[in-house]
C-alpha cells in the first residue's frame, strides 16, 4: 500500500480549535478512512512524533494514533505499543495531577510544563470498530490527554497552569536537559 507524509497544521490553524467529529461505526471499513490511518501513522514517523490527532492532519474526526518505541529524540521515554484510538474518551481514575514537559507538532519549537491526570482510563474504539477499555498511567496517560485534547479543539498551552515554563527547544535543551519531551 502507498502511504503519504501528510502536512501537519499549525497553531492558528482554525481546524485545531474545532470538535472533531465522532467517527461512525460503519466509516472504519472504508479504505480512504483506514488509508488516512496508515498516512497518520507514517506522518508521526516521518516526524519522530510520540503522537498525531487527525485535526492536526486536517481531517476533523475523532482518530488518533501514538507510539512510543527507541525514538532517537526521546532515548528516555518509556516505550508504549502502537495505538490508534477512535472516539476516545477519558476518565481520571484520581485526582493526582503531575507536571512533566511536552511538545506538540502543532506547536513547532517550543516546550512547556502541563498538569495531566497520572492515571485514567480510556474507552475508544480500535481502528476495526473494536471497543478498548484500559487504564493508562505516567507518560502513557499524558500521551492519551494530549491527544484527546486535539480532538476536543485544545492543545496542550490550554492546560498549562502559567507559560513560565515555556521554553524554545533550544533553551529547553540548554537549561533544563534531562527531561524527555515528545511532540504530540
Ligand atoms: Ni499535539
Amino acid at each position: 500500500m502507498r502511504m503519504a507524509i501528510l502536512k501537519v497544521a499549525r497553531l492558528g490553524h482554525p481546524i485545531l480549535r474545532t470538535v472533531a467529529a465522532p467517527v461512525a461505526a460503519g466509516e472504519l471499513h472504508k479504505p480512504e478512512v483506514q488509508r488516512m490511518i496508515d498516512d497518520m501513522i507514517e506522518t508521526m514517523a516521518e516526524y519522530d512524533g510520540a503522537g498525531l490527532a487527525a485535526p492536526q492532519v486536517h481531517v476533523s474526526k475523532q482518530i488518533t494514533v501514538y507510539a512510543v518505541n527507541a525514538n532517537p529524540r526521546y532515548p528516555h521515554a518509556p516505550a508504549i505499543p502502537l495505538t490508534v484510538l477512535v472516539n476516545p474518551r477519558i476518565t481520571a481514575l484520581s485526582d493526582e495531577q503531575e507536571e512533566d514537559w511536552e511538545g506538540c507538532l502543532s506547536v513547532p519549537d517550543l516546550r512547556g510544563k502541563v498538569p495531566r491526570y497520572t492515571r485514567v482510563r480510556v474507552e475508544a474504539l480500535d481502528r476495526h470498530g473494536k471497543k478498548l477499555e484500559f487504564v493508562a498511567d505516567g507518560f502513557h496517560a499524558r500521551v492519551v490527554q494530549h491527544e484527546t485534547d486535539h480532538l476536543f479543539g485544545k492543545v496542550y498551552l490550554d492546560r498549562m497552569r502559567s507559560f513560565e515554563s515555556l521554553s524554545f527547544v533550544r533553551e529547553f535543551l540548554r537549561y533544563h536537559a534531562g527531561a524527555t519531551v515528545p511532540e504530540e
